[in-house]
């Protein structure tokens, strides 16, 4: 089968890098990435591609060098449905803020959405193509509805998750460790269609590296990638907090650990928590189909993940309040990164905002500083936990543009985000324009210990001495 257009449904994290890189591998297909949201079409077709609505490195000039050639941003929905043959569905699956499932399961409503807008508009044959991260047996959902509420026309539904990561999306996406794709690979059509999308991976990605699958094992497989990558993390948070009452290192502990060939040296990285869109909401969905099955030892060993991730973020906001005498009341403390991870602008599930709430809650004076956050995304954030009156968040929380102003007078500076400029600035500088003592809350263990000791600050790693 010939595939000449692409239509993606979600102009999101996913679906725009995805797309910017089909498109620059595959000139002669047309790829059109539509959303219902139109302020971010319209960033995503800004005539200066550095104002695009995602920050990753390197997407602003494959967004350059495909867009307006074959790749297209849209509102046309429907139009692109109606004109592609193979059609990715990118969009949001969050965890559910109501009902049966509140708090744990995947909220599939915008999926929905998009198959039966698929149904309605399709008079051919389509290939659909699971991109969002869903939970297993969701392509049979989307079949019943397409095939009920459809006007006759075949489809084959694939799943394809994405493994990118935020901060390294193009890279991983021009070099991926593997491309998995489910399909129904027992008949012809369904053989038929996963080849077409191996065709279009095989562009650029070696053979070897796609990986087919059956559907299930495929959508599952993306929901333990995420458990397990999280779940290193978790174990090493867990060992932070041993290292820092025996004299152990975590950095030392982790070189170690990671030298065992079978245990790798990757994602051992010690922090305030891990936060981003993804791994929480994965985990707590994997709970709840766990759940859902009776499965309960199953369902309690993955939730301790997230209960251990709840606990670093929590331990780490505490131990500022306690090693500055037991209160932060009136005090300026300056946050330094609110991005979940560096090279990202993105914040969602940022563990710098839980701990900002914290610090709030104990009647701190916080400025934050992030080198690509706006102003309005930190309130968002705040806001949306609905702790205090949006007006109170403005009150005690100032954003920043300038780091140096940040840290000046402040009791203590937290640092949230490994962002690489934290390690350049004049720390000499920001010592002296600092309260004394000058504590310095290093999240991420970024900054050297004995050159910031030097200087005179008293510094609080993860996973250290204390
Ligand atoms: P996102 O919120 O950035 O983007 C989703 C987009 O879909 C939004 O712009 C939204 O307006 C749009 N949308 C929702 N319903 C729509 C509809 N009916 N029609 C048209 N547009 C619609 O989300 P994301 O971070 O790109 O994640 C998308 C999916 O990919 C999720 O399932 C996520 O778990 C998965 N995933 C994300 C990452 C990541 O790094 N962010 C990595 C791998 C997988
Ligand atoms: C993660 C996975 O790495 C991707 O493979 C997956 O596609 C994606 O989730 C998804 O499904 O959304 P992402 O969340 O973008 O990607 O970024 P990661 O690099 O995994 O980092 C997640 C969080 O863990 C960050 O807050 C990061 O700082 C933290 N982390 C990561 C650590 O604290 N220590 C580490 O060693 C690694």
């Amino acid at each position: 089968m010939e595939i000449k257009n692409i239509c993606c449904i979600g102009a999101g994290y996913v679906g725009g890098p995805t797309m910017a890189v089909i498109a620059q591998k595959c000139p002669d297909i047309n790829v059109t990435v539509v959303d219902i949201n139109e302020k971010r079409i319209s960033a995503w077709n800004h005539e200066n591609v550095n104002n695009i609505p995602i920050y990753e490195p390197g997407l602003s000039d494959i967004v350059a060098e495909a867009r307006g050639r074959n790749l297209f941003f849209s509102t046309d929905v429907d139009g692109a449905i109606d004109k592609a043959e193979m059609i990715f569905i990118s969009v949001n699956t969050p965890t559910k803020t109501y009902g049966i499932g509140k708090g744990m399961a995947a909220d599939l409503k915008w999926i929905e959405l998009c198959a039966r807008q698929i149904a309605c508009i399709a008079k051919d044959d389509k290939i659909i193509i699971e991109k969002s991260t869903l939970p297993v047996r969701t392509a049979a959902a989307l079949k019943d509805i397409l095939y009920n509420t459809g006007n006759g026309v075949k489809y084959q539904i694939l799943s394809n998750p994405e493994f990118l990561a935020e901060g390294t999306a193009v890279q991983d996406l021009l070099n991926p460790d593997r491309v998995l794709i489910g399909g129904d690979i027992d008949t012809e059509e369904g053989l038929e269609a996963v080849k077409a999308l191996c065709n279009v991976y095989a562009r650029w990605v070696p053979e070897k590296r796609i990986l087919t699958t059956n559907v299930w094992s495929s959508e599952l497989s993306k929901l333990t990638a995420n458990a397990f990558l999280a779940q290193r993390v978790s174990s090493i948070n867990a060992m932070s907090e041993l290292c820092e009452k025996t004299g152990a290192d975590v950095n030392e502990v982790a070189k170690a650990l990671g030298m065992d060939s079978r245990i790798g040296s990757k994602f051992l990285k010690s922090s305030v928590g891990f936060g981003g869109s993804c791994f929480q909401k994965d985990i707590l969905n994997l709970v709840y189909i766990a759940k859902s099955f009776g499965l309960d030892e199953v369902a309690d060993y993955w939730e301790q993940v997230i209960i251990m991730n709840d606990h670093q973020k929590r331990r780490f906001a505490d131990n500022i309040i306690k090693t500055l005498f037991n209160t932060v009341s009136g005090k300026k403390i300056a946050v330094l990164g609110w991005s979940f991870k560096k090279d990202t602008n993105d914040t969602r599930e940022s563990a710098a905002i839980y701990v900002a709430d914290h610090l709030l809650n104990e009647e701190a004076e916080i400025v934050v500083y992030d080198p690509k956050v706006e102003k309005d995304q930190v309130y968002s954030d705040l806001d949306y936990l609905n702790t205090r009156s949006k007006e109170a968040n403005r009150k005690n929380l100032k954003v920043s543009n300038d780091p140096y102003d940040a840290c000046k007078d402040a009791h203590a500076i937290a640092i949230l985000t490994e962002w690489e400029e934290f390690v350049e600035y004049d720390w000499e500088k920001i010592y002296e324009n600092m309260l004394k003592p000058a504590f310095v809350f290093d999240g991420r263990n970024l900054l050297d210990v004995k050159e910031m000791l030097r200087i005179g600050f008293v510094l609080k790693s993860i996973g250290k001495p204390q």
